[in-house]
Parts: C-alpha cells; structure tokens; sequence
C-alpha cells in the first residue's frame, strides 16, 4: 500500500502575507528516503530577499496581531484543531512517505500536534501574568507579559509537523508573528500545515512560509535584523551556527534545542524485560534519529550478561522498512548523509576498540537498497572519557552498551558528556530514582520509561550543549514574550519604595 493516500509530485510555494508566491527560484528537491530515486516535489530555494519579503509581512502584522483579544487569538487554534482531526490520516502519510517514520509514528506525531494546539486553545482563557504586593500601600504591582514582536520559527526534519507546532502555537497566542522555515529534507508536511493555518482564519502576515536551505534561507532568518526571536531545534552544529549569528542583534533572543548523547541506565534491581523494552525503544525507534534518542545503554554489571542477550537478540529482529509497511518497526535514515555518519561512527566504534555485539549496516536487499536503510549497531564498551563513540551525538541506530558498578559510577559517566536532554532509569527502588533524578544533567527524566515520549505540555529541551532555552510548549512562553513590571499610584502624593525622598527642591524651599 505504499503511498496510497498521497498522490502526484509538489511544487512547492512560498506563502508571505496572506498570499502564495510564484516567483521564479531556484528550486530544490525533495526526495524520498525510502526509494530515493522518486522526487516527490520540487521546492523554491529562498534567497535573502525572500525572507526580507517575509520578515516586514510578518512585522507589519504584529501591529494589529498584539491587539486581538487573546482569546480571539486562541479561537483561531480551535479551527486549526478541527482541520487536524479531519485530515489526520492524509497528513501522517504525508509525513511517513516524505521523512520515512512508520505511518504509526507518524500518525502520533500528527497527534502530538493537535495536542499542542489544543494545549494553546485550553491556554487562552488561562490567567495570565501576576498582581504583586508592593512596600507602599497606595501602590499596586502588576508583572504582565508582551509579545516580543517577529519569531522565526527553524525547525527539524525528524519531527517535521510536531515541533513547527510547538513553537509556531505559543509564540501566536502570545501576540507575536512568525517566519517558518521548514527542514529542506521534508518541506512538504510544512506546507501542508500552513495550509490549514491559513484555512483556520489566521490573519495574512501572523504566519508566513519561506522554503529553502540552511545555509541560504536559514541564515538569512537568524541574522535578519527585524527578527526578535529565534526559536531553533536541530544539531548542535546548526544551533551553535544561529546563536552566533542570531548575536549580530543586541536584541534578538534565542531558544534552542539542539543535540544530545542521551541514555537509559539499567540499575541492579531493574525489571529485565521493562529494561529491555525500554532500552529498544530508546535506540531504535525513530531509527535513531529523535534529539532524545539513547545512543548509551548503562547497564550494572551484574546484568550485563542477560540483559545483552535478550537486547542483542530483539535489536536483530526489528523490522526496518518502507514506513508503509504494517509491522515495519521503522523506516529509513533520512538521507545519505545521514547514512555515511552512522556508518563513519559504526567504524570509529571499532577502531575505538569496541567489543561489536551486532554489525549492523546499509540493508542492501531489494527493495531497501534503494533507499536508506540501515539496520542496528551495536556494541558493548568500557567507559573513558576520551572515546568519541561515547561522547558524541550519532543520529542513528548505532548504540554503545556501557557497565558500570555502582551508582555513583553510572552517574559520573551519564554525565560525561557535553550534552544533557535525556535520561531514563529502569529501577524498582524508590530511593534509587530520586538520586539519578538529582544528579543527572538532564532536560527530561524518565524512570521505568524509554528517554523519548515525551508529552507535549511539558517543557522541552536541555542543559550543556542540548540547549538554551527551551523551544516548546509553556516553557517557550518565556522566550517569546517579556514581562513588563508595571506600577501603579493610587495616592495624590508621591510615595518612593527604599524609603527614597519624594521631595524635590522646589518642595524643600515651602
Ligand atoms: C525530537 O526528538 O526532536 O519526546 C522531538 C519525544 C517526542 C519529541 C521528540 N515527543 O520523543
């Protein structure tokens, strides 16, 4: 039934300020990760002009946006809601035949949008800001939050429909207006969800589309001097790459969820097939490729040995496969870049001098070679600090298995690296859990779980170099908005806080 629902190839559009543009560009293509000879459409590669274009249509929007009654605002989400529900199924296998999760997966990330936008709804009548007592009794304290104006919303290709939602959602209830500059590696399902927006009522210039490459679009985005917000989620790399430039402007903020070395750590006590599970599904779903996915599975020593022959022997037996496939438990990398990294990494494993427990690699049967595909890596290997394989972030099924002795220890080296999102610990002890939850780096902490899953109104997001700011959910309220103090006086005199004199000269000399 592959591709069943999605017909003919796409040629992509630019929408600014209300309008779908068809100005001659160069165009990239966007190709699918499961038969990468099929072009499933062709997309404009926007100059800086054309996110200049946007930018001033998002800027002139937010005068009258900022001014719709908040929960006007919040209305528009129910419309976008209902038009979620009526084409889930269209746009998950957009999603699956474009990015190649399995249609199951992507239909839950569908799901995790329409939370997000039913989070923002149920937000919208929510009180907002705060009343705060003051020294002076003739004075009233009020901390209120603005909208900091344009947004640029940069999001990834792993979860290509979810996160654009995470941040598009807040940062328009709040007031503000967005540029969206959707992965060039699945620019499809970013088109299909600003069709909907423009569908749901949202006013021309609060949400406009600019498709393009990182280097071109994507920096002209971070460093253009209008923009008040980057909101980013992606590499490390990227993310370092927008902070700096986004720097340029003394005013713009930033938030950015970016890379992770993530891990489940699988304690003595641990139940053996919840650990399992736990850690299969942290490795390997998504092949790999969430932000939060566990590239170390620490493992007490005591356990090493049973615990490795049942992973072992589950990792070999997932199905990886064309995401339309119905017990497909995963699909394809994303692209051959992303292919030649696992594979570089799975090569470096070896040279590091890891004890390889499965030697995965490119599936090269038909029909999977041609597309994507590789099978699970993995390896069992003593923590040192200086190990690459163990430290740096793979995107992929490849997975170090860790022992440790002690708690402590498995702390210590859940720690060492330079990321920290996260964590799961497999235990049945209640004390056990409380110490990793307060001594692991982490932006989201499991226990009895796999280290992704994460729900939608929870913040999201990191420490180290997994991020700065948190782009998603409530937690990103903080990044798109300021909070204003704002005082007060109900007396006909003038009262100073501190004890200060209200008494000028011209007062001294009655
Ligand atoms: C990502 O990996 O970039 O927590 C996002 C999770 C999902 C989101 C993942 N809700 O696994």
């Amino acid at each position: 039934m592959a591709n069943a629902t999605v017909t003919g190839a796409w040629q992509g559009r630019n929408f600014i300020d209300g309008a779908w543009r068809h100005r001659p560009h160069e165009v990239f293509e966007n190709i699918n990760p499961s038969h990468a000879d099929i072009v499933l459409g062709e997309y404009p590669r926007s100059t800086a002009d054309d996110v200049d274009t946007a930018v001033r249509a998002a800027r002139h929007a937010f005068d009258s946006w900022r001014r719709v009654s908040r929960i006007r605002r919040g209305e528009l989400f129910t419309n976008l809601a209902n038009l979620i529900r009526r084409d889930t199924d269209e746009l998950a296998a957009v999603l699956s035949r474009e990015n190649g999760k399995v249609l199951n997966e992507a239909r839950a990330e569908i799901i995790e949008g329409l939370h997000m936008v039913e989070y923002v709804f149920g937000t919208a009548r929510q009180p907002t800001g705060q009343i705060v007592a003051s020294e002076i009794e003739s004075k009233e304290l009020f901390v209120r939050r603005k909208p900091r104006g344009v947004v640029a919303v940069i999001t990834p290709w792993n979860f290509p429909f979810a996160v654009p939602l995470w941040m598009l959602g807040p940062s328009l209830l709040e007031g503000n207006t967005t540029v969206f500059k959707p992965s060039e590696e699945t620019p499809e399902i970013g088109q299909r969800l600003v069709q909907l927006i423009e569908e749901a009522g949202f006013p021309a210039g609060t949400v406009n589309l600019v498709h393009g490459v990182g280097e071109e679009a994507g920096d002209a985005l971070a460093r253009h001097a209008d923009v008040d917000v980057v909101a980013f989620t992606g590499s490390y790399d990227v993310g370092a790459h927008i902070r700096r430039l986004a720097a340029a402007s003394d005013h713009k903020t930033c938030a950015l969820e970016m890379g992770s070395k993530s891990a489940v750590i699988v304690c003595a006590d641990a139940d053996p097939a919840l650990a399992v599970n736990a850690a299969l599904l942290s490795a390997f779903k998504t092949t790999g490729q969430r932000c939060v996915s566990a590239g170390r599975i620490l493992v007490h020593r005591s356990r090493l040995d049973a615990f490795v022959d049942q992973f072992v022997a589950q990792a070999r037996g997932l199905k990886f496969a064309d995401p339309f496939t119905p017990d497909a438990f995963a699909g394809p990398m994303v692209n051959q870049s992303g292919v030649d990294k696992v594979l570089m990494y799975n090569e470096l494993a070896r040279n590091e001098g890891a004890k390889v427990l499965l030697a995965g690699g490119r599936l090269l049967d038909e029909p999977r070679a041609g597309g994507y595909f590789l099978s699970p890596f993995v390896y069992q290997q003593e923590h040192r600090s200086e190990l690459r394989t163990l430290r740096e972030e793979v995107f992929g099924p490849h997975v170090a298995i860790i022992p440790f002795d002690t708690d402590e220890q498995a702390i210590r080296i859940y720690n060492d690296t330079p990321f920290g999102l996260s964590m799961s610990v497999v235990t049945e002890d209640y004390r056990r859990w409380r110490l990793y939850r307060d001594e692991c780096d982490y932006g989201m902490g499991y226990v009895n779980l796999p280290c992704i899953g994460a729900e939608v109104h929870l913040p999201f997001g990191g420490v180290k170099r997994s991020g700065n700011g948190q782009p998603s959910a409530a937690a990103l309220v903080d990044s798109v908005t300021h909070q204003t103090a704002f005082t007060v006086n109900y007396d006909r005199k003038i009262i100073m806080a501190q004890g200060m004199s209200a008494q000028t000269s011209a007062d001294n000399a009655k």
